[in-house]
């Protein structure tokens, strides 16, 4: 890949005019959550009503509303896809209390509901767990039966697929699907139901419009834009936030648009994108050198690993790893309103940064990997 576009609107998702019918390859986002409490004005805001249901405790009322308001972003999602392609909603269940009543939420079977509604395959999920030592996670009043309730430390990732079958057929999808393929130990972890060691990231921010951002771990939009799409594809994120899936999109040599409703969410993405890409390389860096772990510990129990990767010049487990590559990040500007970052190939960086260098790679079959 040589460059890739990424275009970051201000807007409101529940219409997607600016984006066309069938154009968008994967969409990878995270809503706001109904029912948690930072996110009651923003909904508020979509619909006044729900400001007064929760002013009146008609909690479950609310939920329905707050639903319907991210139903019409569903509904321009299953536009926007093309046939085959992935909607990958990151969403946790909520918990809160009403007066005197404590109820859990359930976003992501509400979620799940609109989807299967709107004609969507309803995929296998993903749990990812997310550890706190917070000492008010326990809910409840501790160690009496009946007293207390179970811990809310994990959400979910809902996947759905529009309905048809994507065609790789041509002969440039079935090379850039190629090239975009992943290593067999990360299938392993990546396609897993429950993801554990995928920390949250940090909520701090300099907005005004919010205490925190609700941002993801870049591992997340990452890995779904690895195992749902390939290079060149699309990905559009309705609720940029921050702008992480733009960064996940860039790292993966992905083009991609993200709508974000506040404008100073909008910016920061924005900036982010332009002053942050040289840490992006750090996360190609870090896969390559742990494949190179990987076949070390291979070898060392005598584990044979039979095909070579010639882009990588490493060895590999199976044949559809063999023409895998990855893009080096070397430069991210605006050009105009947009975003465009510039790749290198992978073949003198250094795996653990991205730095130019030469010897690179010798771990793989004795080769020195001095380019000659
Ligand atoms: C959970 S946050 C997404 C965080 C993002 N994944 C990140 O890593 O920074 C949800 C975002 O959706 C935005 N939002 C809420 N309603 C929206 C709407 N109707 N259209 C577009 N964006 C919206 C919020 O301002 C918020 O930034």
């Amino acid at each position: 890949m040589q460059q890739t576009l990424h275009r970051i609107f201000e807007n409101d998702s529940r219409r997607l005019d600016i984006v066309p019918d069938k154009s968008i390859s994967a969409v990878v986002t995270s809503p706001p959550y109904p029912m948690i409490s930072m996110w009651d004005q923003i909904f508020s805001r979509m619909n006044p009503e729900i400001a007064s249901l929760i002013e009146r405790g008609k909690a479950e009322r609310a939920f329905e509303v707050m639903h319907s308001e991210l139903d019409s972003v569903w509904a321009e999602i299953r536009r926007v896809l093309i046939p085959g392609g992935f909607a990958c909603i990151n969403i946790g269940d909520a918990a809160r209390t009403f007066g005197s009543k404590f109820q859990m939420y359930p976003n992501s079977e509400r979620i799940t509901h609109s989807f299967m509604r709107l004609g969507f395959e309803v995929l296998p999920k993903i749990i990812w767990r997310k550890t706190t030592n917070a000492p008010n996670k326990f809910m409840g009043s501790g160690m009496l039966p009946g007293g207390a309730y179970v811990t809310l430390e994990h959400e979910y990732i809902l996947i759905f697929r529009n309905p048809g079958r994507r065609d790789f057929s041509n002969e440039q999808q079935k090379h850039l699907r190629y090239e975009s393929a992943y290593f067999w130990e990360e299938r392993n972890t990546w396609f897993s139901d429950v993801w554990v060691g995928l920390n949250g990231t940090d909520q701090k921010t300099s907005t005004t419009s919010r205490e925190r951002n609700g941002a993801y771990p870049i591992q997340l939009p990452y890995r779904i834009i690895n195992m749902f799409s390939i290079k060149g594809d699309t990905i559009l994120d309705p609720f940029l936030g921050t702008g992480t899936t733009t960064m996940a999109a860039i790292a993966s040599s992905r083009n991609s648009i993200g709508i974000e409703i506040d404008n100073e969410f909008a910016t920061l993405a924005r900036s982010r994108a332009l002053s942050k890409w040289k840490e992006l390389n750090e996360i190609v860096g870090g896969r390559i050198a742990k494949h190179l772990d990987y076949i070390e510990n291979a070898v060392s129990r005598g584990k044979k690993l039979n095909y070579t990767n010639a882009n990588l010049n490493m060895e590999v487990m199976t044949r559809q790893e063999k023409q895998l590559s990855f893009d080096w990040i070397k430069e991210v500007k605006q050009v105009e309103k947009d975003i465009v970052a510039l790749y290198s190939s992978s073949e003198n960086r250094d795996p653990r940064n991205g730095e130019l260098q030469f010897g690179l790679f010798s771990k793989a079959g004795g080769n020195d990997g001095i380019k000659k």
